[in-house]
């Protein structure tokens, strides 16, 4: 493991959760815990929680938790090592750094430097005479000169070694140009530079870090687009376009688009909220990384068939967000010869100008509009059996949606469309969501039932096999955490008592630092469990607990845990095994008869 446990021991006591927590939240005390609206999550009204006692925070709404690592973790969005970096700095504390770690973080430090002088570089160049050609065709593209600067826009000179040459002239080794993904092997021992003759567009993240570079071709041959590779600074799941600018936006909303330059155009024209995701579809880290920056998400997607199919898939991946979701339509465009043909955002500005864009940008549509676009357009609605399948496949549709307004509104739209009456429709809609609600029940009426399972863990690698034992485990581990004066001399129980991989573990590491005569607290296992396991163990030790019979209760749940623990090691469910063992105990009866 990279840092010594001690450290992190003292790192978490010297890192108040309430301190740290109360820098990036709001917080308002309630009883013993304090309240805020979740980072992670949008949301109107506060279900995230902090925890001074237990120096924990949880979100009732996402169920993300953990201690303060974690929260840094998820807040700062850095890997393990640099959040407890970033805690010890903080913090005033110096970080006992292994050989090996010190190396890896100097590296990363020197790739961003790397970058960063690369950015640097092409941008002279788009200064200068050789980036001629690129600043012809920022003019044919009416890029203003002022956009390129804010932008970091560069230019890759027609050759093959500009910038590996200037750049170990700097003192960078081939091998961390390589790295960068700025420079490519050609296999006979020697490297050219990867990007040339191009447009050069510096990536860069919400931290200011130049990660990669995008860039495109200036005439039409291919490829058009040309971006970094995955590199050990940059992931482009994890990364968006014009994010860096669009954060400090003053409008309420972010507009996520497709294309570079599209989100160049948009800021240029007064659209400084424009974002794009690179050539990929949207991804849940996307999503969080927006969810920090806004409460309101604008997806702006080509109008065409692959568009269409990435609006619908985005908002299925945005639907459990919270985030609110509206889909700006572009028109298509009549061409001279009358031909309807596809326009981005870019083309469109260029075409109506920004005021045009503005009114398109007020009246997008909510999600379920665009919705109900999309399935109208799946029937024939002069056909009566269709009229039938669409008024089916949409009042399911409404019956989802929470607001009866809403319901109202949408369903008297919907039967315009299917040419029925406004109360047919509505009908329709009631019973698909009578039929939900029943749904719904059921599960409830089962959850009731079984309310154990109640505690089952989300992530489905962490699934309780045993669920009376795993509460009782449940309860051992809360009680542990809550009073260290529970722990005994000699630990009632093995890890391999616990029917739950996961608790059976957190158990093992409190008793083993308790042992060493460590602090036994939730935020100094940052280092052990991931994170969706610290968000199940957060989860497990928010649930309230008495301490005052604590000595009882603990025998109370150590006594279920033995039992299950015998009954799965007694009742071998092994048959071969089983025949093994009964054959030893002839063989000792015999031995015995003698
Ligand atoms: N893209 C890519 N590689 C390609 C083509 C596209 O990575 N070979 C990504 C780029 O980020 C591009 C986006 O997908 O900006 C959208 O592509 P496209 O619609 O083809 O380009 P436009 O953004 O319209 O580019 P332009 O207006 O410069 O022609
Ligand atoms: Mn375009």
């Amino acid at each position: 493991m990279a840092f010594p446990q001690n450290f992190l021991d003292e790192l978490t006591a010297r890192c108040d959760i309430v301190d740290v927590v109360g820098s990036y939240v709001q917080l308002t005390r309630k009883g013993s815990n304090l309240f805020g609206l979740c980072p992670f999550h949008s949301e109107k009204t506060g279900s995230f929680s902090v925890s001074p006692d237990k120096q924990i925070y949880y979100c009732f709404g996402c169920k993300r938790g953990g201690g303060v690592v974690n929260f840094i973790m998820e807040e700062e969005n850095l890997p393990f090592p640099d959040a407890v970096r970033f805690l010890a700095k903080r913090a005033g504390l110096e970080v006992p750094e292994e050989e090996g770690d010190r190396e890896a973080a100097f590296r990363r430090q020197r790739l961003l430097e790397l970058n960063r002088e690369a950015a640097r570089f092409y941008h002279r160049l788009l200064l200068q005479p050789e980036g001629r050609d690129v600043r012809d065709y920022l003019d044919r593209r009416q890029i203003q000169k002022s956009t390129a600067v804010r932008f970091g826009m560069g230019a890759s000179p027609d050759a093959w070694d500009t910038l590996l040459n200037a750049m170990t002239g700097l003192g960078y080794s081939k091998t961390e140009l390589l790295t960068a993904g700025l420079i490519v092997d050609n296999k006979k021992g020697g490297f050219y530079d990867k990007f040339r003759n191009r447009l050069m567009l510096p990536v860069i993240d919400t931290r200011g870090d130049v990660v990669a570079f995008g860039s495109r071709v200036l005439d039409k041959s291919e490829p058009k687009y040309m971006n970094s590779t995955e590199t050990p600074v940059y992931s482009k799941r994890r990364v968006l376009y014009g994010l860096n600018l669009a954060k400090k936006s003053k409008r309420p909303d972010i507009l996520l688009c497709e294309g570079n330059l599209d989100i160049v155009t948009l800021h240029q024209a007064g659209f400084d909220n424009a974002v794009a995701s690179m050539g990929t579809a949207l991804t849940p880290e996307q999503i969080r990384l927006l969810s920090r920056f806004t409460k309101e998400l604008v997806l702006c997607y080509d109008n065409d068939n692959a568009g269409k199919i990435a609006t619908e898939r985005a908002l299925q991946l945005l639907n459990g967000s919270e985030l609110s979701v509206k889909v700006l339509q572009l028109p298509r465009r009549r061409t001279a010869d009358g031909e309807l043909v596809k326009q981005d955002a870019d083309d469109f500005i260029k075409n109506q100008g920004p005021a045009a864009f503005e009114r398109l940008l007020s009246g997008s549509e909510t999600g379920v509009e665009f919705r109900m676009a999309q399935i109208a357009g799946k029937y024939d609605l002069e056909n009566d059996e269709q009229r039938v399948a669409y008024s089916e496949e949409i009042s399911g549709l409404l019956s989802t949606l929470p607001g009866a307004v809403e319901r109202e509104i949408y369903a008297t739209r919907a039967a315009e469309t299917a040419r029925i009456t406004p109360d047919a429709m509505k009908l329709e809609v009631q019973r698909a969501r009578k039929r939900n609600i029943a749904r719904e029940n059921r599960a409830v009426l089962r959850k009731e039932l079984n309310p154990a399972a109640q505690s089952q863990p989300k992530e489905r690698s962490l699934r309780y096999e045993n669920l009376r034992s795993a509460r009782a485990e449940e309860g051992v581990l809360r009680l542990l955490l809550l009073d260290d004066g529970l722990f005994s001399q000699e630990a009632p129980l093995t890890e391999a008592d616990f029917s739950s991989p996961l608790l059976g573990r957190v158990f093992s590491l409190l008793w083993q630092a308790k042992e060493e005569g460590r602090t036994t607290a939730l935020p100094a296992l940052a280092a052990e469990l991931s994170a969706e396991e610290m968000n199940h163990v957060t989860a497990v030790c928010q649930r309230p607990e008495s301490v005052r019979n604590g000595r009882q209760a603990l025998a109370d749940y150590i006594r279920v845990i033995q039992e299950a623990s015998k009954k799965r090691s007694g009742g071998t469910p092994d048959p071969l095994l089983a025949a093994a063992e009964k054959y030893k105990d002839k063989k000792g009866e015999k031995r015995n008869d003698s």
